[in-house]
């Protein structure tokens, strides 16, 4: 029996294949993640380098030796792999777990293709299991709470220590429970027009294409 570490540990090399010689791939961040980025440095010599979602996969990228480039400096990507909280049977995700939402939406949408990789635990019927993250602008928190509870969810503040968790954006998180996202793509649309929301963490207009999932047989890939 694998742990999950291990599924992770493959899903993060069965990636692999994805990444396209010569080109610029886009990375996510989260703990699956560094197991892609640890086999990405059998390749670096083989990539011109990344675009990184997070200042903590740039760390680790720069640390072994990968070349990481602004999202600026460089036009689409061919792809972009990410893990996921949750994935649903049409490749919708909930992210942002890690705090990286904005910054992993914004990469996705800068590449044609999106991989996820995730152990088996993450793949869903329906989302919302998982607490959603929400990139929010401070100011708004209070009336952002209050709209979720509308929705019949529950929004807490994340907090670190006494303090909100501070996004690498400067913003704050709320985690909502309680939801049950069966229509993701009319969620994203409305929770984005929401003033005061940075990012809401349901990927649905950037889902996944493929999904490479570590299960007890090997990895799964699904199509979507
Ligand atoms: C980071 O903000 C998230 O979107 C991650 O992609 C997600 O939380 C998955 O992380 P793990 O691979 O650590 O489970």
């Amino acid at each position: 029996m694998l742990t999950q570490d291990e599924l992770k540990t493959q899903v993060g090399q069965a990636a692999l294949k994805y990444v396209v010689a010569g080109e610029i791939v886009g990375v996510g961040t989260g703990s699956t993640v560094n197991k892609f980025i640890d086999a990405l440095a059998a390749l670096r010599h083989q990539i011109k380098g990344a675009v990184s979602s997070s200042l903590a996969s740039t760390e680790r990228l720069q640390a072994l030796g990968i070349k990481v480039f602004d999202a600026n400096e460089v036009g689409e990507l061919a792809v972009y792999i990410d893990g996921a909280d949750e994935i649903d049977g049409s490749g919708c995700m909930i992210k942002g777990g890690g705090a990286a939402l904005t910054r992993e939406k914004i990469v996705a949408a800068q590449s044609r293709m999106f991989v996820c990789i995730a152990d088996e635990s993450k793949r869903v019927q329906t989302l919302g299991k998982f607490p959603l993250p929400v990139e929010v602008i401070p100011m708004a928190t209070g009336r952002l709470i209050r709209q979720f509870t509308e929705l019949g969810g529950v929004a807490k503040l994340r907090m670190k220590g006494e303090l909100p968790w501070v996004t690498d954006n400067g913003q704050h998180i709320l985690d909502v429970t309680g939801l049950q996202i069966s229509e993701p793509l009319k969620f994203e649309s409305m929770v984005s027009q929401w003033p005061g929301v940075v990012t809401v963490g349901v990927f649905a207009h950037q889902r996944a294409q493929v999904c490479l999932l570590g299960t007890a047989q090997g990895v799964i890939t699904l199509n979507f």
